[in-house]
């Protein structure tokens, strides 16, 4: 990520979580609020409160983690989408903007049925459920999300990729207008992702729709993004509006923007160090200040028993 190297960040500008509540606390107190408004986790930007509907039908999954989620709360106010600012804090305060409905997303490339497709049809066509999935971000902190979302690979068999189909590629919404973080040239829009074949098909890879039970709000990636739990956040696209089926491996945003530091796979490694940090631990996002709760880092983010033979013989310090 653009994040300041550690011995560039002063320790004033750390805001630990508890004292990001309280001060969210006393913002809440300054502004009056009361009621179901002044309930400690309730108060919510308008970003965030804009997009809260519930999902119908929604089914429990096998795949799903017994671990204790995040807080609403900090999943949806402490984020990284870029195309909205570089601050966690400014996709919950500036996402507002991003038009999810009607969306179209755009299938093309090494398949035979290619085509633009009504996100709500896809819906439809489709079984939800939710995915309880650790989540860990490159920057070496973690969260636990109960997603809503659709098997990837359900989505995929639909459009009948070809023979010649080795890799699968998400594009976000380039409109600097609803977005106005594309505006500056912090990354080169829009943002690209991409998988190889075998893994989109995984049975653990979903495209999230929902969390909590709720449709997405915006800051999460509105109106549907990519989760693939094994992986570094940064795989995980938002907002996406076209997948692209391709023979050779797609220019991914991060990878472009700083080779040696994000790889094509970003498989969770605690073995293998980002250049400027250790990757070995992270911090559990909502437990207690930045320097309590740090975990041990699991290779594949725990999930190697789904995906490890994925990457059977291949040197995973290479093919970071
Ligand atoms: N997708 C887009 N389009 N733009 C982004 O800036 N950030 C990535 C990923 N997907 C990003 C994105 C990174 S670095 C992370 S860690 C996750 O989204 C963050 O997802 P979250 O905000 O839901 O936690």
């Amino acid at each position: 990520m653009l994040i300041k190297k550690p011995s560039d960040i002063k320790p004033s500008e750390i805001t630990d979580q508890k004292h990001y509540k309280d001060r969210r606390k006393f913002i809440q107190a300054g502004l009056g609020l009361t009621g179901a408004a002044m309930v400690p986790g309730l108060w919510l930007p308008p970003a965030v409160q804009a997009a809260r509907e519930k999902l119908a039908g929604v089914q429990k999954s096998q795949y799903s983690t017994k671990e204790k989620t995040t807080d609403y709360e900090d999943v949806t106010t402490y984020n990284n989408f870029y195309e909205f600012g570089t601050d966690k804090s400014d996709p919950a305060k500036y996402a507002h903007t991003l038009k999810t409905s009607p969306w179209t997303l755009t299938i093309e490339g090494e398949v035979a049925k290619p085509g633009k497709f009504h996100l709500e049809d896809i819906i439809k066509q489709s079984v939800l459920e939710e995915r309880i999935y650790r989540f860990r971000c490159v920057e070496a902190w973690s969260m636990v999300i109960p997603w809503v979302g659709i098997s990837l690979a359900d989505i995929i068999k639909r459009f009948e990729p070809t023979s010649r189909a080795k890799f699968v590629e998400f594009t976000t919404l380039y409109d600097p207008k609803q977005m106005p973080g594309q505006k500056r040239r912090v990354l080169s829009w829009p943002y690209v992702e991409a998988l190889r074949i075998d893994e989109a098909m995984n049975p653990l890879a979903i495209m999230a729709v929902g969390l909590y039970g709720e449709v997405l709000p915006n800051q999460s990636g509105a109106p549907m993004r990519l989760i693939v739990p094994w992986k570094y956040g940064f795989k995980n696209i938002k907002s996406i509006v076209k997948i692209r089926f391709t023979e050779k491996m797609p220019k991914t945003t991060w990878a472009a923007a700083g080779p040696r530091e994000y790889g094509f796979y970003a498989n969770v490694n605690p073995l293998v160090n980002h250049p400027r940090w250790s990757q070995a631990r992270e911090r559990v996002i909502g437990s207690g200040s930045i320097f309590t709760r740090r975990k041990k880092t699991i290779i594949y983010n725990g999930y190697g028993e789904q995906v490890a033979g994925l990457y059977s013989g291949m040197n995973l310090r290479k093919y970071f």
